[in-house]
């Protein structure tokens, strides 16, 4: 499938690593022109590292902006030159249970908000004033848009936010040809995940999640750009407003094998 994606230019938020990273890396590869915008620096970052063995540079083929997504100010210094937008990823946040966060003060709840749901909010109002022929918006969501555990009300409600943006923003958006989507991860392997699962109890906990999961497994960073890339595309033209869960199907099970012995 051809995703038609060349020469598009595409902000991406969060993309120094991770997921924002890959789905860096991957519209590279279509030969689109990516904007990544992260409060991280590009030298010593995943994405520097994902590149470096590419020709393609830095300030013609992609930029990248040290900056803070969430400051109006900030975003129309750093990106006030982009005058023609075709799409605009929100990828930017900040994983952590609410203990590992402060504990649920209204400093670590603002904390939270300001990178899911300021960023986008910055972002998405820069982006579609500039969406001259129309354009796409994918916000990154989580399986806990829908559901929840112990310990993260901070991260579940920034999440929450996002999908109310998500369906409000369609519908803003639609008289304009714009298309907004989520699309909501489980468990993804990440570089940071992975150096969080090697001591033996976190270990133990992530092998009890992949087992109760019906693929059995988590999610790579290239199962969550793939999707993100076709709601970019135009073969997603008609679709808006949707929030797809990318997740081996964690979230669709009523109960796994163990739990009926
Ligand atoms: N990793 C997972 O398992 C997982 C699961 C579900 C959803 N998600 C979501 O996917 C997205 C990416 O997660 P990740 O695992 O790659 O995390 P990550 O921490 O590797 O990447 C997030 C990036 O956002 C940047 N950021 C935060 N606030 C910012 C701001 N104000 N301005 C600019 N940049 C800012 C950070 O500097 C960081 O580089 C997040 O929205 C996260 O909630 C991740």
């Amino acid at each position: 499938m051809n995703l038609e994606l060349k020469n598009k230019t595409i902000i991406v938020s969060g993309a120094a690593s991770g997921i924002g990273s890959c789905i860096f890396e991957e519209l590279l590869k279509e030969g689109a022109s990516p904007i990544g915008i992260d409060l991280k620096d590009f030298q010593g970052s995943e994405l520097e590292q994902r590149l470096r063995d590419s020709s393609l540079k830095i300030g013609h083929d992609y930029e990248f902006f040290s900056s803070d997504a969430a400051n109006e100010d900030l975003v129309h210094l750093t990106l006030g030159h982009v005058t023609n937008l075709d799409g605009l990823v929100n990828n930017a946040g900040l994983l952590g249970s609410d203990s590992s966060h402060g504990g649920r003060s209204i400093r670590s709840f603002r904390k939270m908000m300001t990178a899911h749901s300021e960023t986008a909010l910055v972002l998405t109002e820069f982006s579609y004033r500039r969406m001259k022929n129309g354009g796409s918006i994918v916000n990154i969501g989580s399986i806990e848009t829908i559901m929840a555990a112990q310990d993260v009300v901070l991260y579940t409600s920034a999440k929450g936010d996002l999908w109310g943006k998500t369906v409000a923003y369609a519908m803003e958006l639609a008289p304009y040809n714009i298309r907004v989507n989520m699309v909501s991860p489980g468990n993804v392997n990440t570089e940071k995940n992975k150096a969080q699962y090697v001591d033996p109890k976190p270990k133990e906990i992530l092998r009890r999640f992949e087992a109760r999961t019906p693929l059995g497994r988590s999610v790579e960073p290239i199962e969550i750009a793939d999707p993100v890339l076709f709601f970019l595309s135009k073969r997603a033209n008609a679709i808006t407003g949707t929030n797809l869960i990318v997740d081996a199907g964690y979230t669709r099970q009523l109960w796994d094998p163990g739990w009926s012995k």
